[in-house]
């Protein structure tokens, strides 16, 4: 037994054997509960259970960092305080609203699932996972998420840091299915919400991907990984720990050109002789001729006689 930093008692299991790569044992609940209450971060977005918040908080956190997401997730909401209200406007407008979160496709997504939500959901978030599921931009994640985060639900949530720390705990490499029935099995009952929030923080705040603080960690003392390190053992999470991809450069890729491109629309019409400059390829007009028809395919962009515009 060992007393938490709260005084709480909590038992841990024997780390399994080195040879012995089970995936079916679950995190330390009561441990990962306990370090929860004491350090979670206080971040706007757990202080409401609204789904449609909810839903565009977790689509924002996806792929951008949170100090980028705190400023713009109230004033989204501001412009679009619910589903109908997000489907009432265009695909532009919401692309506007988007602007500087970076990968601008997910604002197309919402707007279409913001869309679905009126069609076929009366306006409102589901609560189970197949319709979520189904929805425009959801992914298993994402999905999760606002069961976990918006109707306390006991499911599981895996991402890059969850997957980590799951990872590590378990000492291998896990697939993202695996990974999933690890965090499944882990949940608490009737505990989802504080159980995912405190593994997201737990993986973003303790087992960091570089420079680990496994002297902090509540589950120090029964992770495989944590026994291996200490005798240089190599890290079963040496990247994304499989469940997500690496963000590739920016810096003179497409995606930058998209960005730019969508960033001048906002601004207005954007006529067909200025697409390879405005894009940062003046010597270039293929590559920005190329480049642009996939923002038009994505649905960020609607191609005019002369240029492009905001959908
Ligand atoms: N709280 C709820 N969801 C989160 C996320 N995706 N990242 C960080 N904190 C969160």
């Amino acid at each position: 037994m060992k007393s938490s930093p709260r005084g709480t008692s909590v038992s841990f299991v024997p780390a399994p054997k080195e040879s012995d790569h089970s995936i079916s044992q679950s995190l330390l609940p009561v441990a990962v509960l306990a370090w929860g209450a004491e350090w979670l971060r206080d971040l706007p977005w757990r202080n409401t259970r609204d789904p449609w918040a909810v839903l565009v908080a977790e689509v924002m956190l996806q792929q951008t960092q949170i100090d980028r997401v705190l400023p713009r997730w109230p004033t989204f909401l501001e412009r679009f305080p619910d589903a109908a209200t997000c489907a009432a406007g265009s695909a532009g407008e919401v692309v506007q609203e988007w602007s500087g979160l970076g990968f601008n496709r997910r604002a197309v997504m919402l707007h279409r699932c913001a869309t679905v939500l009126v069609n076929e959901h009366h306006g409102v978030v589901p609560d189970e996972l197949p319709a979520l599921l189904a929805l425009p931009g959801v992914g298993p994640y994402t999905a999760r998420a606002v069961l976990a985060f918006a109707f306390e639900q006991d499911a599981a949530v895996v991402d890059t840091n969850v997957g980590r720390v799951l990872a590590r705990f378990a000492g291998c490499s896990l697939k993202p299915r695996q990974a999933q029935d690890m965090a499944d099995a882990s949940v608490p009952v009737g505990a989802g919400w504080a159980w995912n929030q405190a593994v997201l923080d737990l993986g973003s705040m303790v087992c960091r991907a570089r420079a680990p603080r496994c002297k902090q960690c509540p589950i120090a003392e029964a992770c495989v990984w944590q026994g291996n390190r200490e005798k240089n053992g190599p890290d079963p999470a040496p990247g994304s720990a499989g469940v997500a991809g690496k963000q590739s450069r920016f810096e003179g890729s497409d995606r930058q050109g998209r960005g730019r491109l969508v960033a001048a629309l906002g601004l207005g019409p954007v006529n067909g002789d200025h697409l390879a400059p405005v894009m940062g390829w003046p010597d270039d007009p293929q590559r920005a001729q190329r480049v642009a028809a996939t923002v038009v395919a994505d649905g960020l962009a609607q191609e005019t006689n002369n240029g492009f515009v905001l959908p």
